[in-house]
């Protein structure tokens, strides 16, 4: 795992965008798993500003979003879909044709969603960096505490707390879905790279367990520590609770010089 810390959520923002350009510039139809919540707004923000400068363009990127209510529709502000438009999508050049959420619109059999998903994630070649976001409680995507470490797009049942942290996007409580359809804890782990992004002091918990903590369905972004290449990109009130801090200060110090000595690999 690549544990870099850094000083602010500014410069994780900025980090998480810059890698997102390089990987675009090595591959223009790069196959991208984006995150829904607070945490990448900032990234996306600064994306969109280097779109607008010219320094990248998303036409050859194909992208599928992590997780999605179930029963709203794509054009509900409230839907992960309404967010991406929003805050990214309608700012880019990026074909809408490619960007793809697990909708379960009003009317949807739930069930059929995940095996879709699964099968259009593998016919676009599967993803090449997928970006993640932490829920304080330890869930990647929906996939909260308890869900197989083996487990495919599905659908979840959420959990009151993270009902509780999510209830602020919501004018009217009873609008809120208890039920998502998120990418599995397999199906992120099948992505080429993961890169997660956690700010702040609320993270702290969860960013501890994902990096120190023994690998537990009870804490589903532990099963990260699987994967063969996770960057983990953390401001330092999200790497608080972490015990061997200086270590991983010390080994991004060591990256860097031999990135400058041999370059990317
Ligand atoms: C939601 C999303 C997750 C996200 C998490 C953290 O539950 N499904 O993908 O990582 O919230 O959100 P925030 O970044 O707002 O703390």
């Amino acid at each position: 795992m690549e544990i870099v810390i850094l000083e602010n959520s500014d410069a994780v923002a900025i980090e998480g965008a810059a890698r997102i350009r390089r990987l675009l510039e090595d591959k223009p139809d790069a196959v991208l798993g984006l995150a829904t919540g607070s945490t990448p707004l900032a990234m996306y923000r600064r994306l969109v500003a280097d779109f607008r400068q010219g320094l990248v363009s998303f036409t050859g990127v194909t992208t599928f979003n992590l997780d999605e209510y179930v029963g709203l529709r794509a054009d509900d502000p409230q839907s992960y879909s309404g967010y991406m438009s929003r805050e990214l999508f309608d700012h880019i050049d990026i074909d809408r044709g490619r960007t793809h959420l697990p909708l379960c619109e009003p009317g949807t059999d739930p069930a059929t969603v995940g095996p879709c998903y699964e099968e259009s994630i593998r016919e676009a070649g599967g993803i090449d960096l997928q970006v993640l976001g932490v829920g304080q409680n330890g869930h990647i995507g929906f996939n909260e505490p308890a869900s197989s470490l083996g487990s495919r797009t599905r659908v979840k049942t959420l959990t009151p707390e993270t009902l509780h942290s999510n209830s602020r996007y919501f004018d009217d409580p009873a609008e809120q879905p208890e039920l998502a359809v998120t990418m599995g804890i397999a199906t992120i782990r099948s992505a080429s790279r993961v890169m997660l992004l956690a700010t702040g002091s609320r993270k702290a918990a969860a960013v501890r367990q994902l990096v120190e903590g023994p690998v537990s369905a009870m804490w589903p972004a532990t099963a990260l520590q699987l994967h063969e290449r996770v960057a983990v990109l953390i401001d330092n009130e999200a790497a608080a609770g972490l015990e061997r801090r200086d270590y991983y200060d010390w080994v991004n110090r060591k990256q860097r010089q031999l990135l400058l000595r041999y370059g990317e690999s």
